[in-house]
């Protein structure tokens, strides 16, 4: 099939608008990265199955991707599909049981901590300041202060890779810090069980929350936290350690503020932010013999991711 027969059938599935050469630097937080084949903006949650088996039958590779913010893509782009979940997976709804919320794969981090503080429930107090949707959070399990998205999840509905439907209950998926295997399904909807508690007590964690956000550089291009803490250290302290605080390659920098914390200065590339990757990778296994990995999803894949 040519590739003009591929778009129209795509284009074809009812709940998708499709972006042919669209680019991915616009869809990602840190701003680098160049163009999908295709970018498909899903709307309808019946759009999916066909979509996954013409993608399938095709042989087109493809990925989901949520709030890009944690997730580069090469400057080369990506010769394929890039999924996002578009406003059909925005709802959040309260369930029939009352500590029980049910939110969309595109609902923002944000909005259901907010959601949940209207009603007066606690656990996604952590969220505060953290960009990003339930989606993406789930599938790398996003977390802060001990706290995590996935232990909060009783079920999360998903689609597997041919497009088959599962309800997976918790016991049913597994997670750890920054992993989930829900990344490797398309992750649609998920049951949040929370914490009845007052008002006052939520908004003061929330405010915690935020207050540590002010130690980090938010509001530049960044995916947040690069590389995972290893075990028993933390990888700010160790790349700030290496006195790499400002190190610079092309447009991309280490934070002066967070060392974990990688800033395009607007001009930056991807290449210059995976040199810059690999040097920090080097300095602190020379200077620990620890071996960083990264938080941040790389594509095509990378050593250091
Ligand atoms: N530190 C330094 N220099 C730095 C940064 C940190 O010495 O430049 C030291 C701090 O003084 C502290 C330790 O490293 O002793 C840990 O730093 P911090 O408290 O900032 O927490 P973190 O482990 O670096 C984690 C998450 C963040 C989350 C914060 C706050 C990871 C990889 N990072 O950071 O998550 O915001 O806790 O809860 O787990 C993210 O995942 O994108 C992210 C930003």
């Amino acid at each position: 099939m040519t590739l003009q027969a591929q778009s129209s059938s795509i284009e074809a599935i009812p709940g998708i608008s499709l972006r042919p050469n669209e680019p991915l630097a616009s869809h990602t937080s840190m701003g680098v990265g160049g163009p999908a084949r295709w970018f498909i903006e899903v709307d309808e949650r019946s759009a999916l199955a066909p979509l996954l088996d013409l993608l399938r039958a095709s042989r087109i590779p493809w990925v989901m991707l949520g709030g890009g913010a944690n997730s580069i893509f090469s400057d080369e782009g990506f010769d394929g599909a890039v999924i996002h979940p578009g406003k059909g997976f925005r709802q959040i709804e309260a369930t029939e049981h009352e500590h029980v919320i049910r939110a969309g794969a595109a609902a923002t981090l944000s909005a259901l901590m907010n959601f949940a503080k209207r009603r007066n429930l606690s656990g996604l107090e952590f969220c505060a300041g953290i960009p990003g949707t339930l989606g993406g959070a789930l599938a790398g399990n996003a977390g802060a202060g001990g706290w995590d998205i996935c232990t909060l999840a009783d079920s999360v509905e998903v689609l597997d890779r041919e497009g088959h439907p599962h309800t997976r209950k918790r016991g049913e998926f597994s997670f750890a810090y920054r992993i989930s295997d829900l990344r490797n399904d398309v992750i649609l909807a998920a049951d949040l069980h929370l914490c009845p508690d007052t008002r006052e007590a939520i908004v003061a964690r929330i405010q915690k929350c935020l207050e540590k956000r002010g130690e980090q550089p938010i509001g530049e291009r960044s995916s947040g936290c690069m590389f995972k803490n290893p075990p028993g250290e933390f990888a700010g302290r160790l790349i700030d350690r290496a006195g790499l605080k400002g190190h610079a390659v092309g447009g991309a920098s280490i934070s002066t503020e967070h060392a974990n914390f990688m800033i395009n200065d607007g001009k930056a590339t991807a290449t210059e932010i995976l040199q810059l990757m690999d040097e920090v990778r080097s300095r602190v296994r020379s200077a620990t013999g620890i071996e960083l990995e990264s938080e941040v999803r790389i594509f095509p894949a990378h050593p250091s991711a």
